[in-house]
């Protein structure tokens, strides 16, 4: 047990929790710093808003997103791809910020994956009820680059599958802070998110926010 009186930047804090063969949890790295990232994510929601886009299916997506970076993942009637433009401001996409880069890198270093150069970052906004079904992360150009999640806000059960839909997904609750990592031979590992859960989070409210490192291009 310690105590930190000094805020120890050192403090390696406790050691990654294994999901699966390059899959782990990385407990409240992102809490120090959460004021700063979301300060960040308001400021690339006033230039890329919310918005919830359309599954190829045709279906409205209940977890609002926008992205920061080169590159941002959207869906619509014709896919999923990675566009360096926002179709709802025409404009590049926002920069990704150095607090949100620093992290990533960080935590990527942190779960064994050295030299990860993220250009693109997906900001998932949770309201209680909204859930992503599970998924593959498989619209980017390369997978020898890990997928870098952070949780901030209501806490939420992360499920956590194999490489078929049909594994039964691992329940994990992910709480403000929380980094998951996965690289490697878990890459393509089916994931999603159960119904959020209300409560009352002191920096969010009734919102969980997610942000989602990828390297696209
Ligand atoms: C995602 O799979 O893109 C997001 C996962 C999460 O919100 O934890
Ligand atoms: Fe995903």
């Amino acid at each position: 047990m310690t105590f930190d009186l000094f805020d120890n930047l050192d403090d390696p804090g406790p050691p990654p929790e294994p999901l699966a063969d390059g899959a782990m949890v990385l407990r409240g790295i992102a809490r120090a710093n959460a004021e700063t990232l979301l300060a960040d994510v308001h400021a690339v929601t006033a230039a890329a808003p919310w918005r919830h886009m359309i599954t190829p299916g045709g279906l409205q997506m209940s977890v609002a997103m926008t992205n920061c970076g080169h590159a941002g993942w959207v869906s619509d009637k014709r896919g999923y791809r990675y566009d360096p433009i926002d179709p709802l401001s025409g404009q590049p996409w926002p920069a990704m910020p150095v607090s949100f880069r620093e992290l990533a890198i960080t935590a990527a270093g942190q779960a064994g994956f050295p030299g990860f150069a993220p250009d693109a970052c997906l900001i998932n906004r949770y309201e209680p009820g909204t859930r992503l079904s599970l998924h593959q992360d498989r619209d980017e150009r390369d997978f020898n680059a890990p997928i870098v999640s952070v949780s901030l806000g209501l806490p939420a059960i992360f499920l956590f599958g194999g490489m078929r839909r049909a594994d039964r997904p691992q329940r994990v609750r992910l709480a403000h802070g929380d980094v998951v990592v996965w690289g490697g031979p878990s890459r393509l590992a089916f994931h999603g998110v159960a119904p959020l859960a209300d409560g009352d989070h002191p920096l969010l409210g009734r919102l969980r926010i997610n942000l989602t490192f990828r390297k696209a291009l």
